[in-house]
């Protein structure tokens, strides 16, 4: 049966119609003027700013967009101690209040787009597609959990019982959730796992990743605006390594969710693992992946050309769902590859702040560093297949060409390389099942991309691959909020999926209430 609970996606945008564009042109013109932005620590609804640490623009490192102050130890005690003690009241409130909040911090969002999208642009260097999209998504996230709660929180669920026993089950908030979120969803990811935690009966403390803190914190200032007490949710910036340990270990701290590296996830678990005090506490995971895209002799050429592009390039490859290595079969590989070359001198790599651009900047020049390191290698190597082209005026930004490369073997990869960089492995016929068992023991699960005409090939393939989204004879990314719920497994990830009808349970208690009647 069709699971769709009560609520509509954001429509978004139109941009193929011209008068909306002229607008949010003129809106987004309008708002950029006004930087440089000032974020900091946003703690009972008081913002705290100061000189800050710079934020540059990763299409022009020369640009300042912002300052941010890092919270220090006054900011952590005050935030913790505030949702401490006023996260209870917001889960005692009845939990249709809940849901009216949330579906008003969409309706801001949306109302907010333009400024929204600026700062996406500005701090992440997302293109003006990926940043519409993140506040789209944001959205989409507010409404799906305020229908969720809706749907599961105000009635307590009957459970059987012997004649004269009642038996209820209800779902309540945990404490003081901690979310912690990366740079390359700077929006949806953190009003994703912020507004699942609110909707549950949850206090937060949100810590966004410090590549990209000021459009968290006017995220925050939204949720705020709608009628989140600001008591209960607070925001952190501050880098990882400091103020993440000392978050995951007070004992207030009753949950974590987590989205970014594998190896932090680790490292969160680790200090979980290793309090002496407060409650045992869940953490929900999202990370990683190395995902493949498995294309066979029958796949249509041109549509999985345009997938690749989508799914390997665009967004800078910085999704964790984005293709990683081209799994093609040798018979048609040659044809397919030259098409695919072809596809990729057409690709706009550029300033994100144009229309027609298809592959913006990577977040900083750290990350660059790393990703022509890799290049370096593979071309020591000699597996350099093919490159696309820089458009003018990218030399001030942190750009990383995207890139082709040649693989013999999976485990030549040295992780998830995460970047606008593709890795090309050839399969003969016979050697599918071999295939799989070598996608399966990289240990990541997230997404896989299948090309095939055969049923049997594809269903196959989708049985024995442990990933947690599979996409068929399409891109894969851009999961869609309560169509494609999104998460992996193994390195991954955790679950529940983000999304998806199971996620809030994550982030809440059962009780149960037995009356002898
Ligand atoms: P990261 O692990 O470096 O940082 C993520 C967050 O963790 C940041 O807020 C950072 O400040 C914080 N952090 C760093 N060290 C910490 C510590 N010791 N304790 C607590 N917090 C700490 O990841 P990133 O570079 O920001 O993001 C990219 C990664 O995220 C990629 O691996 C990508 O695949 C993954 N990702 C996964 C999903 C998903 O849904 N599965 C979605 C987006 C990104
Ligand atoms: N949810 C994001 C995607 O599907 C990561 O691409």
């Amino acid at each position: 049966a069709l699971y769709a609970p009560s609520r509509r996606n954001s429509r978004g945008l139109d941009f193929a119609d011209r008068q909306t564009l002229r607008t949010l042109a003129a809106d987004m013109n309008r708002i950029g003027a006004r930087a440089p932005w000032n974020g900091g620590p946003l703690c009972g609804g008081r913002l705290r700013t100061g000189h800050g640490h710079g934020v540059y623009a990763p299409s022009d490192r020369g640009r300042e967009v912002g300052r941010v102050t890092w919270a220090g130890d006054e900011d952590l005690e005050t935030a913790l101690a505030a949702a401490h003690q006023a996260w209870t009241d917001w889960d005692e409130r009845p939990p249709a209040q809940r849901a009216a909040i949330l579906d008003r911090v969409a309706d801001l969002l949306e109302q907010h787009t333009a400024e929204l999208m600026v700062l996406c642009v500005e701090e992440a260097g997302k293109t003006l597609r990926d940043a519409q999209a993140e506040v789209r998504e944001a959205v989409d996230f507010c409404r799906y959990y305020a229908a969720q709660v809706r749907e599961r929180f105000i009635r307590p669920l009957s459970l059987p019982g012997v004649t004269g026993e009642r038996n209820e089950l209800t779902l309540r908030g945990r404490g003081v959730f901690l979310c912690i979120s990366p740079w390359n969803f700077p929006l949806a990811i953190f009003t994703g796992q912020v507004t699942a935690a609110l909707a549950a009966g949850n206090g937060v403390i949100a810590k966004p990743a410090e590549q990209a803190s000021l459009v968290a914190v006017r995220a925050t200032q939204l949720m705020h605006q709608a009628g989140v007490p600001v008591n209960v949710l607070h925001c952190l910036p501050g880098r990882g390594e400091e103020i993440g340990p000392r978050l995951v270990a007070d004992p207030r701290i009753a949950g974590v969710a987590f989205t970014g590296s594998t190896e932090t996830a680790r490292l969160i678990h680790r200090g979980l693992a290793a309090r002496e005090h407060g409650p045992i506490v869940p953490l929900i995971a999202e990370t990683g992946g190395i995902n493949a895209m498995v294309v066979d002799a029958t796949a249509l050429h041109e549509q999985v050309v345009t997938d690749i592009l989508r799914s390997a390039f665009f967004s800078a490859g910085q999704r964790c769902s984005a293709l990683r290595v081209l799994c093609v079969q040798e018979t048609v590989a040659e044809p397919l590859l030259e098409m695919l070359k072809g596809a990729m001198d057409t690709l706009v790599v550029g300033d994100p702040h144009w229309l027609s651009t298809d592959v913006g900047p990577v977040i900083d020049d750290r990350a660059l560093a790393a990703l022509q390191a890799h290049d370096e290698e593979m071309r020591r190597k000699d597996r350099l297949l093919h490159r696309a082209r820089l458009s003018g005026g990218c030399e001030r930004g942190s750009f990383m060409i995207p890139s082709l490369y040649r693989l013999e073997r999976l485990d030549e990869l040295p992780g998830e390389v995460f970047g606008p960089m593709l890795h090309v492995l050839r399969w003969r016929t016979g050697e599918l099942d071999g295939l799989i068992r070598q996608i399966n023991a990289t240990g990541y699960g997230l997404t896989l991309g299948i090309h095939s005409r055969i049923d049997a090939v594809v269903h196959r393939l989708a049985r024995q691959a442990r990933v947690g989204n599979t996409y068929v004879n399409r891109d894969m990314v851009g999961a869609v909020v309560g169509s494609q719920p999104f998460g992996g497994e193994g390195l991954s990830g955790t679950g529940f999926k983000a999304g998806g009808p199971h996620y809030l349970l994550r982030f809440a208690t059962e009780r149960v209430l037995t009356v002898n009647t």
